[in-house]
């Protein structure tokens, strides 16, 4: 016996529940709720003191958490299992998930923004997506970085220990750091164009005792301008936000030291528009795309008819196309795993 096919009101309406138990979740990040219940169950009244937050509001959002599952409740105490304290709070923990509802509810805040862009053409800046967009987004690739960008760097053919490295596009900075930590005498320099990126940036590197190693500019990645000799020149998940990807990846190989590497890590989707093939990552990317990837590239660039207006799903075809108008030889990709990004090598 088949199952039968799933209806469009079913979908929505289980894509509805998902939705609003997401934006519980965020709720409870953006109050500290969840941190406030690591160490300890709480009843309403302990937790709405310990949050600082109305008692009765407290009850509700515990009620919510138990049906969903997020939070146990034995006794009147509700309590956050220890692996849901990891995913949601630790954000070098290999299960962290906690920017994805930090995203999603920032990106949610945003839809009249981009109604009006779709009516007007006009981009959107990645900044006016706001600090939890940013903060959740940075989060979740941290975990990325943390846990693996040691063994991407080992994948990289004849890479011998990079004395300088460039990260373009570098967003809160966490890329920039973990190459610190991985190739420890390097001096990293970030470049981003959002300032509070840059800002955020500078700061976590203050805290982490790096701000002598690792340097965050606020500079345009397609500035022509940009000078520096580089071992290693870097971009993740960053070019197919550019509004001029090709001037990004022109000044990346001008970056580049004669016998530099340049590595641009993106999205990891299919060869070729094709609804039948698209996986949920696929539908994942095409989501954000939609709400956050173009409007941000159209946004990049002097006038929206000047932007390559990319989109997430920036096809490796389309990528290699880029890379080589942007003088670049050839284009490698990478043996590396990773459910979501794609390695290219350029030479
Ligand atoms: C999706 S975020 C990725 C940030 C970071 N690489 C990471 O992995 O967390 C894209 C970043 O590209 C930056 N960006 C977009 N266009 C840029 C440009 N023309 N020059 C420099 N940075 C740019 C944005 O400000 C944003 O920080």
């Amino acid at each position: 016996m088949t199952d039968a096919p799933q209806t469009l009101r079913d979908r929505l309406e289980g894509a509805g529940l998902q939705a609003i138990e997401l934006l519980t979740v965020a709720l409870g990040l953006r109050l500290g709720l969840y941190v406030a219940l690591r160490d300890e169950p709480a009843t309403a009244l302990t937790l709405a003191r310990r949050a600082g937050i109305g008692e009765r509001y407290a009850r509700e959002w515990l009620e919510q958490q138990a049906v969903a599952g997020f939070l146990t409740h034995a006794d009147g105490l509700f309590g956050l299992p220890d692996e849901h304290a990891r995913a949601l709070l630790d954000a070098e923990d290999p299960t962290f998930v906690g920017g994805t509802p930090r995203t999603s509810a920032a990106t949610a805040a945003m839809l009249d923004v981009v109604v009006e862009a779709y009516r007007s053409g006009a981009g959107v800046s990645f900044g006016a997506y706001g600090p939890e967009f940013r903060a959740g987004l940075g989060s979740n690739n941290r975990r990325e970085y943390a846990n693996h960008l040691g063994t991407w760097m080992a994948a990289i053919p004849d890479l011998r220990s990079p004395a300088r490295i460039a990260d373009v596009g570098c967003g809160e900075g966490w890329s920039s750091l973990a190459l610190a930590a991985a190739f420890a005498t390097a001096a990293v320099d970030g470049i981003d164009l959002d300032e509070s990126s840059v800002f955020a940036a500078r700061r976590h590197a203050a805290e982490r005792g790096l701000a002598d190693r690792v340097s965050f500019h606020l500079r345009d990645a397609a500035d022509p301008g940009l000078a520096g000799r580089y071992d290693l020149v870097c971009a993740f998940e960053t070019i197919h936000d550019m509004g001029d990807p090709i001037g990004a990846l022109r000044a990346m190989r001008g970056l580049r030291a004669a016998d530099g590497t340049v590595l641009v890590v993106d999205e990891r989707c299919g060869d070729r528009f094709d609804p039948a093939a698209a996986d949920e990552r696929e539908r994942y990317m095409y989501g954000y795309s939609v709400l956050h990837c173009l409007p941000v590239s159209v946004g990049d660039a002097p006038t929206p008819e000047q932007s390559a207006a990319t989109g997430t799903c920036m096809r490796a075809s389309v990528f290699t196309d880029y890379a080589l108008a942007a003088g670049f030889e050839s284009v490698d990709v990478l043996d590396i795993e990773h459910e979501q990004w794609r390695f290219y090598c350029l030479t």
